[in-house]
């Protein structure tokens, strides 16, 4: 069995879809839920999974020994980021052997780095009169938004689009493409 602990700060539809996905799965299981928001939506999200949900305060995640305790007493074979907005250190991809990977709501290394998350994403890409947006999976690694590549998918960017509109577009997309991923990664594990 393949353990993932997804980490998420906010309102979860990844979380959930991905959780929803492996539900009935003998081979992937979510086993946790680490966030540092303790008003974050996807901790009622996962209620009816019956998913265990972490609260890490801001010194454990800069200091992350409480996490990487945790991390190993679960046996975590693989971290998911999920709309996850804080940096994660090198002990917490020590822990799992680099076997980490983010989702992010644009086509990297376009509209990526530091203050790029969510709705800034979309503004953003609009603003640059971008027709094409879409979605990147990758490794985690210290540096923001900058690990290797495992996928890409695109979308049009429509003259009329709002932040709003767009980012339902982009959901689409990784509600298709990241339990796919996750399913084949945890294969090769
Ligand atoms: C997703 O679009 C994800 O790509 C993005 O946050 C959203 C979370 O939505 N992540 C980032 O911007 C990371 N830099 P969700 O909470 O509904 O899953």
């Amino acid at each position: 069995m393949v353990n993932i602990a997804i980490f998420a700060s906010g309102n979860g539809t990844n979380a959930e879809n991905i959780t929803r996905y492996f539900k009935n799965s003998n081979t992937v299981k979510v086993a946790t839920l680490f966030t540092g928001n303790p008003k974050a939506g996807v901790l009622s999200r996962m209620e009816p999974y019956g998913v265990p949900c972490r609260i890490f305060s801001r010194e454990q995640w800069n200091d992350p020994i409480d996490i990487v305790n945790e991390l190993h007493r679960l046996d975590i074979n693989l971290i998911v980021l999920a709309g996850f907005m804080s940096m994660v250190h090198t002990p917490i991809i020590e822990a799992v052997k680099g076997n980490i990977i983010n989702i992010h709501p644009s086509l990297l290394p376009k509209f990526g780095g530091k203050g790029m998350w969510g709705m800034n994403v979309h503004k953003a890409v609009i603003e640059a009169g971008e027709t094409q947006s879409g979605i990147t999976i990758h490794y985690v690694t210290e540096e923001i938004d900058n690990g290797t590549i495992l996928c890409q998918r695109s979308c049009p960017v429509m003259p009329d689009d709002t932040p709003e509109s767009l980012a339902k577009r982009v959901h689409e997309l990784e509600y298709e493409a990241f339990p796919a991923i996750i399913e084949q990664l945890a294969e090769k594990l």
